[in-house]
């Protein structure tokens, strides 16, 4: 198999094609995902929510993710590998950043680095450019500033749009290979995807984008909780597991499972 490069994620853009990121941060799933077709694995700071159970993506570190990231790597045969930089993990210098995301591709086996940034940053994504890795820009909402953007909102709405326009044309000129958008109206989404000569993958930014990225978790129904409207169930683990596991729960309660067949 050939794998997925930045130069074939630029020609979908060119070409009108369409490519598809999935979240991931295990071997298993990774493995999975990949031989399914799957373009892109994202090890995002999700993961902080998704497999640690934190309620924000500010509290999960570079040492968490370290592990997941490698995992990941090692189970993609075709799949561009992209790692989340964590909050607190890059904002004070570019030569933060680059000394993060450097620990990402050597320790991680990444292949790129996802950054969460506006304008006010594009030197630290020309920094971790320069030392020769692939980065994509996450505009729009970003969940690590929530706080700051007074919670889980859509952005660029009516005159906010230009703001978006902006900080993905500014990440562009700094070299971001790709721009990931996050909430954003589709119109906003398409004035951005059309500004730019770099592709780009959206999530919850409507049809416009080169790509589109969901969180495995809510897109194959594990997650319990409410999921929000961009997501698209494509199938129901939830119900699946845990029919399984009741069934493996009474069969070990009432004596039927280990039968004859799974003994020594
Ligand atoms: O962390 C993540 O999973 C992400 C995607 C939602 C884009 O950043
Ligand atoms: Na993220």
């Amino acid at each position: 198999v050939r794998r997925v490069r930045t130069h074939h994620l630029a020609q979908a853009k060119a070409t009108g094609e369409k490519f598809s990121m999935l979240t991931s941060y295990d071997h298993m799933t990774a493995e999975l995902f990949d031989a399914a077709g799957v373009d892109m694995l994202l090890v995002g700071d999700s993961a902080g929510g998704t497999v640690l159970g934190h309620t924000t993506s500010l509290a999960i570190t570079v040492e968490q993710m370290l592990p997941m990231c490698a995992a990941v790597a090692a189970a993609a045969r075709r799949a561009f590998v992209v790692v989340d930089l964590p909050f607190g993990s890059y904002e004070e210098s570019p030569e933060q950043a680059v000394r993060t995301a450097v620990r990402f591709m050597k320790e991680g086996g990444a292949h790129g680095v996802k950054i969460e940034a506006d304008e006010s940053l594009a030197d630290h994504v020309a920094a971790v450019v320069r030392a020769g890795i692939p980065v994509i820009g996450h505009v729009g909402f970003t969940p690590q500033s929530e706080h700051a953007m007074g919670g889980y909102r859509i952005q660029g709405r009516g005159e906010a749009a230009q703001k978006v326009v902006d900080d993905a044309l500014a990440l562009e000129a700094a070299g971001a290979f790709c721009i990931l958008l996050e909430m954003v109206s589709a119109e906003t989404a398409r004035a951005v995807d059309q500004a730019l000569g770099v592709p780009t993958i959206g999530i919850g930014a409507g049809s416009a984008t080169t790509g589109q990225v969901l969180v495995w978790q809510d897109a194959l129904g594990l997650n319990g909780n409410k999921v929000a409207r961009f997501v698209k169930q494509y199938a129901d683990l939830r119900s699946v597991v845990s029919e399984a596991v009741g069934r493996y729960v009474s069969e070990v309660r009432n004596g039927s499972f280990p039968s004859e067949e799974h003994t020594y």
